[in-house]
């Protein structure tokens, strides 16, 4: 059977064997998807040697998605400026192609899973780093009226501007209303948010939280407390698994279902 796994450290409790496992069942596909720790040392010689024993696609994730761009053969457009790679694959003539799908998993979910346009709005991304690079392409692609990526380091935020021709901003300078707030900053993982403004959001501004968990995030509470709906990012996880799915085996998977059953396991589980 055709071989994937997903390459990370640590990787014990990786939600995607199972969240592939799904897809495979959903399309009808025979594959075999694991998980490999990664190696701080070894992590190049564990991707080549997974592709030389026949392997056909490799998931990356933290912390390892600059190495794997690093290796690869050809980039795709959007792994290019993501300046990132969290799906690999083989070419016949055993060139690496790396791929991004962290940012069209996220996009795809806004737009089907959760019926909302990005088109045309005035969209703020809250963080400047690696999660926030990783969107900013799709975003874009959507044509909104404007993007702001603000951040506590506003130097980091200018570069991401500059590079994608976008807005950047303090957090104390931003002014509101937004049509859309995005939190790509990691600061909800320690439950604290960016001192934001309550005039940056109102009932109609609708949030989304790159981050996910079984209670409320601390961004979307904050969203909550104002009126404002939105969704956390346990869709842009099964979507970005879709996308991988997809450049692999050519068929894209139904997310919606999965993460209607994620959500109730996750809430079932104490
Ligand atoms: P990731 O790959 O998850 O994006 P990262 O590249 O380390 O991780 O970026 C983390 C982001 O969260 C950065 O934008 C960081 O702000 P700085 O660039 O100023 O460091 C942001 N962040 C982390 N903790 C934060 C906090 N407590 N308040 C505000 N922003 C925070």
């Amino acid at each position: 059977m055709d071989q994937y796994a997903v390459v990370g450290n640590p990787i014990a409790h990786s939600k995607s064997p199972s969240i592939h496992a799904h897809f495979a069942t959903l399309t009808n596909q025979a594959l075999v998807y694991s998980t490999l720790l990664g190696d701080e040392v070894e992590f190049e010689n564990q991707v080549r040697d997974f592709f030389e024993k026949d392997g056909k696609g490799l998931n990356i994730t933290v912390p390892f998605k600059e190495r794997a761009y690093a290796m690869c053969d050809i980039l795709s457009q959007r792994a290019k400026q993501a300046g990132a790679v969290n799906t690999l694959l083989m070419g016949k003539n055993g060139d690496l192609f790396g791929d991004n799908t962290d940012g069209i998993g996220m996009v795809r979910d806004i737009i089907h899973n959760h019926g909302q346009s990005l088109t045309d709005k005035r969209i703020l991304l809250l963080g400047a780093g690696g999660a926030v690079r990783g969107v900013l392409e799709p975003v874009l692609a959507e044509n909104p009226e404007s993007v702001t990526i603000a951040n506590r380091t506003v130097e980091k935020a200018q570069l991401l501007a500059d590079q994608f021709d976008c807005l950047a901003s303090s957090f104390e300078a931003l002014e509101g209303p937004f049509d859309i707030i995005i939190n790509g900053t990691s600061a909800s993982l320690s439950g604290s948010l960016p001192p934001l403004k309550d005039e940056l959001i109102n009932a109609d501004t609708w949030c989304y939280d790159m981050m996910y968990g079984k209670e409320r995030t601390v961004f979307l509470q904050w969203a909550h407390e104002r009126g404002a709906d939105g969704a956390d990012g346990l869709g842009m996880l099964v979507g970005q698994a879709a996308e991988a799915f997809y450049l692999w085996r050519q068929i894209r998977p139904e997310t919606a279902s999965l993460v209607d059953a994620m959500r109730e396991q996750m809430e079932a589980a104490y």
